[in-house]
């Protein structure tokens, strides 16, 4: 069996994703290593979670750094060193430059709570909501140089409720961002991941069936 994933997860404020990582982990479900986490924020709840599992953290605040360039380097150095692999955007508010992420081509991935492409950037659950879509979700995507813009891994569909509010909505698909996004790692762990432009085919999936989803539910 191939050793274990190495990873770098950033984070900048709750951190519930990497404490389903950290889970998926400790539990024997994700063949992977969490090296370091940094936070851009120093109250980020998330940084003592890494702590209480006995995980290094680092807290590197973009505030001390003149350009997105120098900040940028400033953590390509810290994660190279620590011997990463796989980058994990974890609820990680910051645009990343091209200069990190040629550092690592194809090994930095995000999670964004909306079906890519529709709704990128920020308050996605209140846009979906506003829009009036069925589904709404979760997308794991190869981070590229846009906004939300790079190729997508898996994503999960939850129904969008009549009675929705943002928060109600965000909690639901914040339950499959904790399925998914190890799933997506353990992809990478498993060498189950074929990157060809825009088009990420994983190897080994199961019944495509089983992804098929209704809302409202058929009648039949
Ligand atoms: C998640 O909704 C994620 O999709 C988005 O930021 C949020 C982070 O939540 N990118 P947490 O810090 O993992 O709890």
């Amino acid at each position: 069996m191939a050793g274990l994933l190495k990873l770098g997860v950033l984070i900048s404020g709750g951190g519930s994703n990497l404490q389903s990582i950290i889970d998926h982990i400790e539990k024997g479900a994700l063949p992977a290593r969490i090296q370091i986490v940094i936070s851009n924020n120093p109250d980020a709840p998330g940084l003592a979670r890494a702590q209480r599992h006995g995980i290094a953290c680092t807290v590197v605040s973009h505030r001390d750094f003149s350009s997105r360039e120098e900040y940028d380097s400033e953590l390509t150095r810290i994660l190279k060193d620590a011997g990463a692999e796989l980058i994990v955007l974890a609820g990680f508010m910051r645009i990343l430059s091209g200069g990190f992420l040629r550092a690592f081509e194809d090994r930095v991935i995000n999670i964004h709570p909306a079906l890519l492409p529709s709704f990128p950037g920020t308050n996605v659950q209140q846009a979906a909501i506003d829009y009036g879509v069925k589904f709404s979700g979760c997308t794991v995507h190869f981070v590229d140089e846009g906004v939300d813009t790079g190729p997508a891994i898996i994503q999960a569909a939850v129904p969008v409720l009549p009675d929705d509010t943002a928060d109600v909505l965000a909690a639901r698909i914040l339950r499959q961002e904790h399925r998914i996004y190890p799933q997506a790692i353990r992809y990478f762990a498993e060498g189950r991941i074929i990157k060809k432009g825009r088009h990420v085919e994983i190897t080994g999936i199961g019944d495509p069936d089983r992804a098929v989803l209704h809302n409202p539910p058929l009648d039949d």
